[in-house]
């Protein structure tokens, strides 16, 4: 390990406290000039590290820079992670990866930010920087692509469990694969993958994560603000959270669930769709009916207008929270 990735590791164990430059290079067995030009290195790739006369170098407790390195340490060894500054779109950059490099299964990418984020249906992702947790993660399954839709749900699920345990919120899946809070959607995910004819497999899965962690300062563009939400916030009304830890929790659920056979309990538990009267979205045309339940394979079984029961695979739904006069759908 480098000195530099030696000392992020350090630094992290020891967030908001001073380490000398004497005790850090005697445990980076280095010089403490090696040490100083390791800390100017950091800085410029934007940590906040104090220096203090007499006391040494501490990592801001406020630091909150995406790191491979820092990320690495929750998760330990055997996952290939690339973190990057700014990226066009995880998946598209995943994508490239898997074809071009034959990546393993757990690759995974994150971005601090991304100029062509993409969602569901042709749409784009805001992904402004420092806001979210961009991220996309390569699974190289077995099976048809029928064998493994119940992945989205469960990386859904994976948001759940980490956002609940790293940030003490409890968000509400909204079939297929979208979490909300209060009404707002925080998080969107986006699987594709790669089918090979010959076998009737799939070569590839790529499923990508956008989670809004904090609001922007300037808000979201006009035509998010009714619809998008965020975990906590403007970062300027205070609340925080360390964004490698929450998606190296989440990255460790993703890959956990991705090897579970069944569907995990909360994505029935935690979805706001049964029970409520739903518009669907299926192929350019907008029906309503009732959400009746979560299958135990993921599909929504709805109650259509002429009493019928189906049991949809994918799609788009919105739900109707409030009644009559005071209705809206989310
Ligand atoms: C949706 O809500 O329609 C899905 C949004 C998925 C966004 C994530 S952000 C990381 C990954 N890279 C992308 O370009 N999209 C997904």
């Amino acid at each position: 390990m480098s000195v530099k990735t030696e000392l992020i590791r350090l630094f992290t164990e020891k967030k908001g406290e001073y380490l000398s430059g004497e005790e850090l290079a005697e445990r980076l067995s280095c010089t403490r000039a090696a040490v100083w030009k390791a800390v100017e290195q950091l800085r410029k790739e934007g940590y906040e590290i104090a220096a203090a006369q007499n006391r040494g170098y501490m990592l801001s407790e406020n630091n909150d820079l995406l790191s491979a390195e820092e990320l690495g340490s929750y998760l330990g060894s055997g996952k290939q992670l690339r973190v990057y500054p700014e990226i066009s779109s995880t998946n598209d950059v995943l994508k490239g990866f898997a074809v071009s490099e034959g990546a393993p299964a757990g690759t995974t990418i994150l971005s601090d930010l991304q100029t062509g984020g993409k969602g569901r249906l042709g749409r784009r992702f805001f992904s402004p920087k420092g806001c979210g947790l961009y991220m996309s993660m390569l699974l190289r399954p077995e099976g048809s692509v029928t064998d493994n839709l119940i992945l989205t749900a469960q990386s859904a699920v994976a948001v759940y469990r980490a956002v609940k345990r790293v940030c003490g919120i409890e968000l509400g899946i909204k079939w297929v694969n979208d979490l909300y809070l209060d009404g707002r959607k925080v998080c969107g995910i986006l699987s594709e993958g790669q089918a090979n004819f010959e076998t009737g497999k799939l070569d590839f899965v790529i499923v990508g994560i956008g989670l809004n962690v904090y609001e922007p300062e300037e808000g979201y563009p006009e035509e998010l603000q009714e619809k998008a939400g965020s975990l906590l916030g403007k970062r300027s009304a205070g609340a925080r959270v360390n964004r490698n830890l929450l998606a190296a929790e989440l990255i460790r659920e993703f890959y956990r669930l991705s090897q579970e056979q069944g569907l995990a309990k909360e994505y029935s538990e935690k979805n706001i769709v049964p029970g409520h009267r739903v518009r669907i979205l299926d192929r350019g045309t907008v029906r309503e009916a009732d959400a009746l339940r979560i299958l135990p394979d993921g599909r929504l079984e709805v109650m259509e207008t002429d009493g019928t029961k189906q049991a949809l695979v994918y799609g788009e739904v919105s739900v109707r929270r409030g009644f009559l006069l005071d209705s809206s759908w989310i």
